[in-house]
């Protein structure tokens, strides 16, 4: 792969221009996890002054909570190029290494995913991120020769879905770890009147807070609900979102009131109605949903388990009285499931 094959602009597959229009670019910009931009904002200012790049950077947090954002964000406030590649990008040594070696002096480096970078890859990244330097071996057997190669001082950002999916190693040369958490509704709030108004969408408050409420905590996907019924208004009513708008909009596109979808329902009504309110494993439950166990885990049962719907134990995924209350069932009394349900459970 050649460099810039390595190096990508900053949008993820399947991200609409839209998106990267919506992505704030200043801290200033950036609404809620008020405590993490108060500790970034102290460091980014402190190496500032220093006159030096700002400390590693880890960023652990369900998808379209703000990591890259955050990156860009780094690299704006302190005036640098922002890099931006990924775990799975990098295959081999060298791919790193020829990323690093292009580097500028303060470049903020971005790995997304990083949690997927081969262990060989990892293992460059070490002395890099602790001493600027690149250790490269030339040739093979007796004959090879080890060399050491000053590198520019780097940020390097890393964000992954999950801290536990990084290497202690690995983590241990970030200055900094920061876990993003799921948003408030006014956070979110804020999140659409402020994409509405680039967007140029005419909302009413409350068809602003509706839409708030149902985003999963989650600014991309409140970012999204505001198109899909900004798009309902524009059909079906006068164009602006009103709360009437945007519960019509959002019935329609099957975000119930909860702001669960369609995914995250089948996945309560797997474990209520098919294993009896469980446990049941992971891997069974992303099975009979069609979904990867990796995308279940990351993506739907962090939220689910925020709200209180499903709980891990050692056996497996339970769901809770409110699940069976949100799927329409009586949870069973006895911890067994109702009746009528044995069978289905059994097979
Ligand atoms: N704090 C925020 N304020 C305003 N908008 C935000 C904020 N965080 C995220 N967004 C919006 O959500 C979109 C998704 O954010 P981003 O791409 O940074 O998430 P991510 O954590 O990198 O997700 P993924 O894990 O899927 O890569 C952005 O384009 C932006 O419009
Ligand atoms: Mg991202």
């Amino acid at each position: 792969m050649t460099r810039n094959e390595l190096l990508t602009p900053l949008t993820t597959p399947g991200e609409q221009p839209e998106e990267v229009s919506l992505r704030p670019r200043r801290l200033a910009e950036f609404v809620g996890q008020a405590q993490l931009r108060q500790h970034l904002e102290i460091l980014l200012e402190a190496a500032r002054r220093r006159g030096e790049p700002a400390d590693h950077l880890l960023l652990a947090g369900p998808p379209g909570l703000g990591k890259t954002s955050l990156a860009g964000i780094v690299a704006a406030e302190m005036g640098v190029t922002l890099r931006v590649t990924s775990g799975p990008a990098l295959e081999r040594a060298g791919d790193l290494a020829s990323v690093l070696t292009n580097l500028d002096e303060g470049d903020v480096l971005f790995i997304d995913e990083i949690h997927r970078l081969p262990r060989v890859v990892e293992e460059v990244l070490y002395p890099a991120m602790e001493d600027f330097q690149l250790d490269i071996v030339l040739g093979k057997g007796p004959s090879a020769r080890s060399l050491r190669l000053d590198l520019p001082r780097f940020t390097l950002v890393g964000a992954t879905t999950r801290t536990g999916l990084i290497t202690g190693p690995l983590r241990d040369r970030f200055g900094f770890v920061a876990r993003l958490d799921y948003y408030g509704v006014e956070e979110l709030e804020a999140i659409v009147v402020r994409a509405a108004r680039i967007m140029g969408v005419a909302l009413d408050p409350a068809g602003g807070h509706e839409v708030a409420r149902r985003a999963r905590g989650t600014p991309r996907i409140a970012n999204r609900l505001l198109r899909r019924v900004r798009d309902y208004a524009e059909v079906r009513a006068d164009g602006i979102v009103t709360e009437a708008a945007a519960r019509d909009g959002l019935a329609l596109f099957e975000v119930d009131e909860a702001g669960l979808d369609k995914v995250d329902r089948a996945i309560l009504n797997a474990v209520c109605r098919r294993f009896a309110g469980g446990p049941v494993g992971l891997s069974t439950l992303a099975i009979c949903v069609g979904e990867e166990p990796e995308t279940v885990e990351d993506v739907y049962e962090p939220y689910l388990l925020q709200l209180g719907l499903l709980q891990r134990t050692p056996r497996g995924r339970v769901a809770t009285p409110a699940a069976w209350a949100h799927v329409g069932l009586q949870p069973p009394a006895t911890g067994l499931p109702p009746a009528g349900l044995f069978g289905d459970a059994l097979t």
